[in-house]
């Protein structure tokens, strides 16, 4: 499963794609305004952060201005992933840009019936909220096992992208269903390195070696 980070912020960006784990970047314009910086210039820059997909969303609700929107957010990298909303104009968006090549993130997709669509839209990415389904009382995890069923029934080639993801169980349970990407922010990415018996563990393996009165080099 690929790894992408959920954020606007390059500082967080660039120490995490330092570890080598990092596959890509989602930004939204909740994000942007998070960040403070100027939308294209810091998509530019993350795009150099990292080699993988970084998604830029157009902000427009018609396909005409979204098509002019995407015209100036693909030019930024080559690495760049139009997102659009899962709507008609989103879709009519997204059949035209990947029949171009380029790739797209068909985002706010809350049920197996859009997923289908987007697909069949051509998505290079179809992005599932699993936090803020569960928030509304359904089950997240359960849409995205829908997904997977349904693309691997028809044998489509759209990534499963779950987002609104909150903690690392989305995560493990997104591996287990076999999603291909889980979409995180900063702090999930790095509790999926903690572990209480790996603290405790370096712990006493600290205060025996310090009894040994040795160094290695
Ligand atoms: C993903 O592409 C979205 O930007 C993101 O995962 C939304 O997460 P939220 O529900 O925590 O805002």
């Amino acid at each position: 499963m690929k790894f992408f980070v959920d954020t606007a912020d390059t500082a967080e960006i660039a120490d995490l794609a330092a570890t080598g784990l990092l596959d890509g970047v989602t930004t939204n314009p909740s994000l942007i305004a998070k960040s403070g910086r100027d939308f294209l210039e810091v998509t530019k820059e993350i795009c150099a952060l990292v080699e993988g997909p970084v998604s830029a969303e157009v902000v427009a609700l018609d396909h005409e201005t979204m098509m002019k929107e995407a015209e100036i957010l693909r030019k930024i990298a080559d690495n760049v992933a139009i997102k659009v909303p899962l709507t008609l104009d989103g879709l009519k968006t997204c059949k035209k840009l990947t029949d171009d090549g380029t790739m797209v993130n068909v985002t706010l997709c809350f049920s197996a019936n859009q997923a289908l669509l987007a697909a069949k839209a051509g998505a290079t990415f179809i992005s599932p909220f699993v936090g803020r389904h569960d928030d509304n009382g359904f089950d997240g995890m359960s849409l995205i096992e829908d997904i997977r069923l349904i693309y691997d029934n028809y044998a489509f080639d759209t990534e499963i992208l779950v987002a609104s993801i909150r903690h690392p169980i989305h995560v493990l349970e997104s591996a287990r269903i076999g999603a291909d990407v889980a979409t995180m922010p900063p702090s999930v990415i790095r509790g999926l390195f903690k572990h209480v018996l790996t603290d405790k563990g370096i712990e006493g393996f600290m205060a025996d070696w310090a009894k040994t009165g040795q160094s290695i080099g």
